[in-house]
């Protein structure tokens, strides 16, 4: 191969993640996963598709717009659909869309991101992420060449010691553009910003100008507790919303969208977006955007009647994980466990510390030897942390799957520590 294709941005290993995820369960076929963050199989419904499209046509009918324009000819670059999410933000976030302009309809939370990043961080600046953090971000800001400040998670949750961070850097000359968040259940490690966390970090972003790219793919997944308000909800004058449907529907429609930050004085970035937009896919498909609009209708505008059995089931499903490490990893006479694990309020994922280095290699050994796939968090990171922690996925796995998958786990921990 030519030198000029060597030593790469596309060798750096986090761009490769999100490949891995989705192609390990396949390498592996006799491993039980508990890697990857897909929905429940069970909940991804195709008869969804027929009702959100039927209901869509039905729409059209009472409209003077044409069906077969709107459905088969190229589409309006922002999306067809964007007074229906805008009433949707409204019922289900407490979101007041200003402009339904402000909202772009992307495909997926991937391009939302993508197309966001293009539209702000032209001439430089740096985008400040938890460490570790969901590769989407990382990994296509690191392709756009953005200079990325990977900041410990528990720093990121500390208002005093982010704006500390923040301040740091500013002395030093650079200037933050963006800062991006999961609010609620954060993948990998299901960590949730407070009411004031997320207040402290609106007031951080409006006083340091920069924006804060808000993901809220994991929302709806609240197992316990009280929903904690959107920054979006908050002040939308500083804030992108990057939306994904892949949780809340599925993931096969690959439909999201941003909503760009409103508010007096504040600079519309719709037309940057779609710029951005034209150039990269064109429109999202219509036929996605018909099936979403069909279902919000249909749901009066809300996606939470549909979730509801899903959370019920995924609390069990996280539930049982729970209790499976509870009894594979008992209690020692010292009171300690071999491992420990976090207790998530909410989304995908369980974090799990061992007491030893778990990386690529121990994954694939894992897999491979003890029959059972799960992911290293730090390759979620973009620095030497989290080496010895491992997330485990337990939203599509059934219960006979998980605790076979922890008891082969087990095995592993005790293959690595006799
Ligand atoms: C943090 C986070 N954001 C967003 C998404 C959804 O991305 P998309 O809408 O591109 O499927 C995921 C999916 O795994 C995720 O973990």
């Amino acid at each position: 191969m030519s030198s000029a294709f060597e030593n790469t941005i596309f060798e750096d290993p986090i761009l490769n993640v999100i490949h891995l995820l989705n192609s390990i369960a396949q390498e592996n076929p006799e491993a039980i996963s508990l890697a990857s963050g897909r929905p429940d199989d069970e909940q991804c419904d195709p008869v969804l598709i027929d009702k959100g499209l039927s209901r869509y046509q039905q729409h059209v009918a009472s409209t003077e717009q044409s069906l077969a324009t709107l459905l088969c000819q190229y589409g309006k670059t922002a999306g067809v659909i964007n007074d229906i999410l805008a009433d949707y933000l409204q019922v289900d976030e407490g979101i007041k869309v200003l402009n339904p302009e402000s909202i772009v309809v992307c495909m997926g939370f991937q391009e939302a991101c993508t197309l966001t990043l293009l539209s702000i961080f032209e001439g430089g600046g740096i985008l400040l992420v938890p460490d570790p953090v969901f590769s989407g971000i990382t990994g296509i800001a690191k392709l756009l060449r953005i200079k990325i400040l990977p900041v410990p998670m528990a720093t990121f949750l500390n208002p005093t010691a982010l704006r500390k961070v923040a301040e740091d850097l500013e002395s030093r000359g650079e200037k933050i553009k963006a800062l991006y968040a999961i609010a609620d259940f954060s993948n990998p490690t299901a960590d949730s910003l407070s009411y004031h966390d997320r207040r402290a970090m609106l007031r951080l972003a409006k006083e340091m100008d920069f924006f804060i790219l808000e993901d809220t793919a994991y929302s709806y997944f609240r197992y316990e507790g009280e929903k904690i308000p959107s920054m979006k909800s908050i002040d939308s004058s500083r804030v992108f919303l990057l939306g994904s449907f892949s949780k809340s529907i599925f993931p096969g429609l690959r439909m999201g969208y941003v909503v760009a930050p409103e508010g007096d004085g504040v600079m519309p970035f719709s037309t940057r977006l779609c710029k951005a937009k034209s150039l990269v896919t064109v429109n999202t498909p219509a036929l996605c955007q018909a099936v979403v609009a069909g279902l919000l209708i249909e749901n009066h505008y809300s996606l939470k009647g549909l979730n509801q059995p899903r959370v019920l089931s995924y609390t069990n499903k996280r539930d049982h994980m729970i209790k499976c490490l509870e009894r594979q990893f008992p209690l020692k006479a010292d009171a300690r466990r071999t491992i420990t694990w976090n207790h998530p309020a909410g989304g995908f994922f369980i974090n799990v510390h061992l007491p030893f280095v778990f990386g690529y290699s121990e994954m694939c050994e894992c897999a491979k030897d003890f029959k059972v796939i799960v992911f290293p968090t730090s390759l979620f990171s973009l620095t030497n942390d989290a080496v010895t922690q491992v997330r485990l996925s337990f939203s599509n796995a059934t219960t006979p799957e998980v605790t076979q998958a922890i008891d082969r786990f087990r095995a592993y921990v005790e293959f690595k520590m006799p």
